[in-house]
């Protein structure tokens, strides 16, 4: 999707800047031209003459060229370009762009800009987690600005919490799926339900009954399907993730009877539910008002009772045209329990995986999944895939509904 496309890598002045190269390396790769604007700080951190080898075009810093006088004009780039990404984007370029301090060639641009805009973060956590950094985002996210959020792991300072540069893999799969969304809008005007993430049944206010959902395919299939051109609404419980898409509204909840209120709620008017979600089937009969203490606990048995079957529930209200997808992880006998589940839950279709194969389930990057249909179409086999191309399978799936 990025062949042909004129791309802004905007650079600035982070440790990150190293993986600048690889993400132009990827883009060129990839069949994008290239356009490197960096700051004069960004220059301390990576050289021109390095990112000039590998895009193939003079890096752009300064507004004149020093011999020459030739003029760089920020108007024209801004509007050359399909799509401009500032990776690594500091706490200071941030700052800059979120009030407008057009003082060096990159903010210039970035004010000058037509096209979408992506930032890829990274700085140290204490400066990732200050409210002055968590303001200039917000500001971003309301000028339309994508936000490509900081990873968490090891940073520069070798402190380890969020702050790190997604990785450049990563950061042009966000622009793929954005491209391929722009080239086909098969959703535009479409509402769709999305749950996703694990749910927590509490026992006490410092124990919950869960599992290791982590919402990876969830929030790619919310992405995809914005991305699409849908209004989605994206019910997820306890994650580690976040998205950051005007078309994606986030509703969050913890347990599965608040999953079951949230996705009635937003399944009246919906086109299309994925209930990707890991719903804990079972709830503590009740929550304890306390902590329940070692040494004075007088039972040794946690009585349990059956959740609501949020897709079970959904389906028995199911409008004609209204699509239901579920999913089934399963462990074995994985498209028998699916067929099952499909007729019992009134789906029209259902994503089966499993965790016998290897790189598929709970908190992989990757899926390997099969499609079975209601109709009785035959079932859609795919290969291991990234989970941003699993979602677009699926997504390629309910548009054929
Ligand atoms: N699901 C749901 N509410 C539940 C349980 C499951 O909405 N209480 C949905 C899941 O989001 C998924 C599908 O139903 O789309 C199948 O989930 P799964 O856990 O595989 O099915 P269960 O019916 O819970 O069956 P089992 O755990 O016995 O395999």
């Amino acid at each position: 999707m990025l062949e042909g496309k004129n791309i802004i890598l905007g650079i600035t002045g982070g440790i990150a800047a190293y993986k600048s190269a690889m993400l132009l390396r990827l883009l060129v790769k990839a069949g994008a031209q290239v356009q490197v604007v960096i700051t004069p700080n960004g220059k301390e951190f990576i050289t021109p003459v390095t990112l000039s080898a590998l895009s193939g075009r003079p890096v752009i810093s300064e507004f004149f060229t020093a011999n020459s006088g030739e003029w760089h004009s920020h108007v024209d780039l801004g509007l050359w370009a399909d799509a401009m990404i500032v990776a690594p984007a500091t706490a200071s370029t941030l700052a800059k762009m979120a009030t407008g301090v057009a003082d060096n060639m990159l903010v210039t641009t970035y004010l000058s800009s037509k096209c979408p805009v992506f930032v890829a973060p990274a700085m140290d956590l204490d400066m990732m987690a200050h409210p002055s950094t968590t303001r200039n985002l917000a500001t971003l996210r309301a000028d339309g600005v994508r936000i490509i959020e900081a990873a968490s792991g090891e940073l520069a300072s070798h402190l380890t919490g969020k702050g790190r540069m997604e990785e450049p893999e990563k950061i042009v799969a966000v622009l793929d799926a954005f491209f391929d969304g722009c080239g086909s809008r098969r959703l535009e005007g479409r509402k769709v339900l999305i749950s996703a993430g694990p749910t927590r049944e509490r026992i006490d206010p410092v124990r919950y009954i869960g599992n290791f959902s982590t919402g990876k395919m969830g929030y790619a299939i919310a992405r995809r399907a914005a991305a699409e051109g849908a209004e989605v609404t994206l019910v997820s419980g306890p994650v580690g993730i976040s998205i950051d898409d005007p078309a994606v509204k986030v509703v969050a909840v913890e347990s599965a009877r608040e999953m079951l209120a949230a996705c009635e709620d937003a399944f009246a008017d919906a086109d299309i539910a994925i209930m990707a979600a890991a719903v804990a089937d079972y709830a503590p009969a009740e929550c304890a008002g306390r902590k329940i203490k070692r040494e004075h606990c007088d039972f040794d048995e946690i009585k349990l009772v059956k959740n609501p079957d949020i897709a079970a529930t959904l389906g028995s209200r199911k409008r004609p045209g209204q699509i239901l997808v579920g999913f089934a992880l399963e462990t074995d006998n994985a498209a028998e329990h699916a067929a099952e589940k499909l007729v019992r839950k009134h789906l029209d279709m259902i994503v089966v995986n499993s965790l016998a194969d290897a790189g598929a389930g709970f908190g992989t990057d990757t899926n390997k999944i099969s499609i079975q249909y209601a109709d009785g179409r035959p079932d859609g086999i795919f290969d291991l895939k990234s989970k941003d191309e699993v979602a677009a399978d699926i997504i390629d799936a309910i548009t054929r509904l």
